[in-house]
């Protein structure tokens, strides 16, 4: 593996439209950017292998997202430990976890579908890349009961300081992207100020949340960038220090060492 610059823990840039795809994902690669990418349905699975069979640095991570458990089918594990299986490029189960924000008609069957996929990452052995909004202690008491052995990253962390803290006891990694550049994010601009550094992780979650200078425009991996410029201000440091703080985090959770 090339000399890395920064872990992009979370990108859609197989979604992105205003962007070129090919360009964004050779801008990316020039700067030493890896991308990982989640899938969200049970369709899409198949979308982010292909994606990142054809890009070089791109990773990905396959799961159902908490909006579209009702994709989920009896079929959808077995297509991907089949994908998982031949692709060595899939590092992880996600994006996987609760949303009680768009639609709290599905609570009980998002929670039976995030833990099914907690169970098989521990049989496969892969960490979990997790989206929770507006259900921090759910995700969290699930996580303490059904995970045994697979290493958790709460992505696009919106929680308190404290909550931060509360994960981190249990070993869960804290991934920031484009909102921590915003102006009024105050709890997230004090949680990348104060969270240990071992636990902290970038990404962009675009073509969603682009960071300042960026901001209401469409996000791209390479804007991972000013997320690590913004972090690194915060904790008085260099953007070089948060890169490489956070890549080692990476490179631990995703066993890059091992290749
Ligand atoms: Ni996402």
């Amino acid at each position: 593996m090339k000399d890395i610059y920064i872990i992009n823990t979370h990108s859609h840039a197989n979604m992105l439209k205003e962007t070129n795809i090919d360009e964004a994902m050779a801008n990316a690669s020039s700067n030493n950017i890896v991308t990982m990418v989640p899938s969200s349905t049970g369709e899409d699975i198949f979308e982010v292998d292909k994606f990142i069979s054809k890009y070089p640095d791109t990773y990905g991570y396959l799961g159902v997202f908490p909006e579209e458990v009702k994709t989920f089918t009896d079929k959808t594990l077995s297509d991907m430990e089949l994908i998982i299986k031949k692709n060595k490029k899939i590092v992880g189960i996600g994006e996987i976890g609760l949303d009680y924000y768009w639609d709290k008609t599905y609570k009980e069957l998002q929670k039976e579908v995030f833990i099914k996929q907690i169970e098989f990452a521990n049989q496969m052995n892969l960490p979990l890349n997790i989206h929770s909004r507006e259900s921090h202690y759910d995700t969290l008491e699930i996580l303490k009961k059904y995970n045994k052995n697979s290493t958790a990253i709460l992505h696009c962390f919106s929680g308190s300081l404290e909550f931060a803290k509360e994960c981190i006891k249990e070993n869960i990694y804290i991934a920031l992207g484009g909102v921590v550049t915003f102006k009024n994010a105050v709890k997230a601009k004090e949680v990348a100020a104060k969270i240990p550094i071992e636990y902290l992780l970038l990404e962009t979650d675009d073509p969603y949340l682009a960071p300042v200078p960026f901001r209401g425009k469409e996000n791209q991996p390479m804007y991972v960038k000013y997320v690590a410029e913004c972090i690194a201000k915060l904790r008085n440091t260099t953007i070089e220090e948060i890169a490489r703080a956070t890549t080692n985090n990476a490179m631990r959770i995703f066993n890059f060492n091992a290749e």
